[in-house]
């Protein structure tokens, strides 16, 4: 039988026990790692939270009932046990922090009882994450998981405290909204009470944050859910968390320098990292033709070279038709790699054309100086020499190009710049980049929806210079928007707002909004703004994702306690599910079962 707490309690935690602690009676508990009979003794491999203690159990010192007790333990039995720490008599163990003691149990009770796990609670699990996550309350055991679960909650509090001491307050605001327009889907939840009508859950604190600068809250801080309903991905989840600010009274350069301060104190107290102030800035402009991304991972060159020019008139119809219709034709030179085999560059040219490329053109520089190329049939001797030096080719030199409108050009290189970066290890995985990218577009065009789009969002203010041209030249315009980058990720981004009636009036007609749908939406903003607003800006950081940054893990599920997999469902609870015929009536709802198949996935149209 599983016995209690009564009359007993922690002393310490495993692994806070140390050479220091040698003599003393201790009182430590958790989960059985390992237990090892070698007959007249049984070795314990304690584990909590903090680590893994060994303990020993001999009948001599514990009695004939312990020691039997200390025979039925199994791996995640949850034990305690009383016991005196001593240097330990066999040799020390150097992967352990615990490795130069071990506890001389006397007293032990059995807490609970384990069934054998379906994996090993183990660093490093081989096992398919599938099963870890249906599993996840056993998986969280597992050291490197509570390692960045546990540095995710150093961050958070040092978030707060240093947030705390610049003068921000922690304010909550609703999680059942009105929806925020961040260009996601929204996740909605009916109404009871207004049969047909559905709040919707924050995309982002955004439009909240902007009213308490409203009220005079002046500086605003939280850590908050988010939720937007869209294609997962490494770095995304439908539900995820914001560390979210606003601040009155403020330009770019005010929230930058407050934001470096953050970025610095959290890097060194959550992993010892120094990080020199200021970060560098690039202009977004810069960030795509230099890097064909506007979260360029820096930690390696490689950048992108414009060659529009040198081809221009050439004999190669691919590049010539591309620049004819107003696109531009730009290549990548991969130092030391004119050997790539065919099959490996058939592999690049399929990744580029997922990134939306009709084709990806190389040319090689052999050792003897000719070239190997996939288009030199096409253009004169004098007309390769010239890409070949534009390109800064050498021998042993392979250049890729891409050929095609701006954005696709971009896309394509820029994608295949960090694939070439991670095949070829040109990154180097120790270092922390971050980067601020500032002079975002307003707007960008969407083919989709045959109209302009707020980049950021509808909110952000237009630079003061560039507004002149919102009516003949909107795209010309840029925003005070930055963004805060680290290794290629986009960690967090923001703006300045639009604080000006006229100026918020004429965004919504640019962006094709009536009149009466900007009231519609945002009418209580508006509103607000009618009764005196400060000039405000703010930012957002991805929490998960900075937390995945510094503890090098692969993907944000990694560092979310109970994350979802790619369709947005949770393994382990098996949410989303079905109701209750009897809650939907409440709220109104039928459900269509003609086009919902058992499993309650939409059926593919
Ligand atoms: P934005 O939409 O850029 O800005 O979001 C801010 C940051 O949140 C993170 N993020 C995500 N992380 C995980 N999963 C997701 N699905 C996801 N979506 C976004 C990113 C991103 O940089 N209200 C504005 C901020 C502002 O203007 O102050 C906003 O939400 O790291
Ligand atoms: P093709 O004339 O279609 O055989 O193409 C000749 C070479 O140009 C091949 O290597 C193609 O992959 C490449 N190519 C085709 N379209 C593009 C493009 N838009 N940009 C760059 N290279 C391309």
């Amino acid at each position: 039988m599983a016995e209690s707490m009564q009359g007993w309690k922690r002393s310490h935690r495993c692994a806070e026990l140390s050479l220091k602690n040698v003599g003393e009676e201790v009182t430590v508990m958790g989960w059985v790692q390992k237990q090892r009979n070698k007959g007249g003794i049984i070795f314990v491999d304690l584990r909590d939270r903090s680590g893994i203690l060994q303990i020993i159990f001999e009948e001599s010192d514990c009695g004939a009932e312990a020691f039997a007790k200390a025979e039925k333990m199994r791996s995640e039995f949850v034990v305690a046990v009383v016991g005196k720490v001593e240097k330990r008599s066999g040799a020390v163990n150097e992967n352990l922090k615990t490795g130069e003691i071990e506890i001389r149990a006397t007293q032990v009770r059995i807490l609970s009882e384990a069934e054998t796990p379906p994996f090993p609670v183990e660093s490093d699990s081989k096992t398919k994450e599938e099963i870890r996550l249906k599993y996840r309350y056993l998986d969280l055991r597992r050291p490197d998981l509570q390692e960045k679960l546990i540095l995710r909650s150093k961050i958070a509090s040092e978030m707060r405290a240093f947030m705390a001491k610049e003068g921000f307050l922690e304010i909550e605001t609703p999680i059942l909204c009105k929806s925020t327009p961040e260009g996601a889907r929204d996740y909605l939840v009916p109404s009871r009470v207004h049969p047909g009508n559905f709040y919707a859950l924050p995309q982002s604190p955004q439009l909240y944050k902007q009213l308490l600068m409203c009220s005079g809250y002046d500086r605003y801080f939280q850590i908050a859910r988010c939720f937007r309903d869209e294609d997962l991905r490494a770095d995304r989840q439908p539900e995820f968390t914001q560390a979210d600010m606003e601040l009155s009274f403020v330009d770019v350069d005010d929230v930058i320098d407050v934001n470096e301060r953050l970025i610095q104190h959290i890097c060194k107290e959550a992993i010892g990292l120094d990080i020199q102030l200021p970060l560098p800035r690039i202009k977004w402009q810069e960030a795509m033709d230099r890097y064909g991304s506007d979260k360029p991972d820096t930690r390696f060159a490689m950048e992108l070279t414009d060659v529009s020019d040198v081809v221009a008139g050439c004999g190669f119809g691919v590049f010539t038709s591309a620049l004819e219709s107003g696109g531009s034709v730009r290549g990548l030179n991969v130092k030391g790699q004119a050997e790539m085999p065919r099959k490996k560059i058939d592999a690049l040219v399929d990744f580029a054309k997922g990134y939306g490329a009709k084709g990806l053109a190389y040319l090689s520089v052999q050792e003897d100086g000719t070239y190997k190329s996939s288009f030199a049939k096409f253009m004169t001797e004098e007309e390769l020499d010239r890409l070949v030096k534009a390109m800064q080719g050498e021998k042993g030199d392979l250049l890729l190009f891409a050929a095609d409108k701006k954005d696709i050009v971009y896309s394509v290189l820029g994608a295949l710049r960090v694939e070439l970066g991670k095949q070829l290890g040109l990154i180097d995985e120790s270092e922390f980049n971050f980067l601020w990218v500032v002079d975002f577009p307003l707007l960008e065009w969407s083919e989709e929806e045959n109209r302009f789009m707020a980049m950021h969002h509808p909110f952000t203010m237009p630079m003061e210079e560039d507004w002149q041209y919102i009516d003949s030249d909107p795209g010309r315009v840029r925003a005070k928007a930055y963004d805060i980058v680290l290794n290629g990720v986009e960690l967090g981004g923001g703006s300045v707002r639009i604080h000006q009636n006229d100026i918020q009036e004429k965004m919504f007609e640019v962006l094709g909004f009536t009149k009466e749908q900007a009231r519609e939406q945002f009418g209580f903003l508006l509103s607000a703004f009618e009764y005196g607003v400060p000039p405000h800006a703010g930012l957002a950081y991805g929490l998960d994702r900075f937390v995945m940054l510094l503890t090098g893990a692969d993907n944000i599920r990694e560092v979310i306690a109970f994350p979802k997999i790619k369709d947005a469902s949770c393994l382990m609870t098996e949410a989303p599910g079905t109701v209750d015929a009897k809650q939907l009536e409440e709220l109104c709802i039928a459900v269509t079962t003609a086009d919902v198949l058992e499993n309650g996935k939409k059926e593919e149209a």
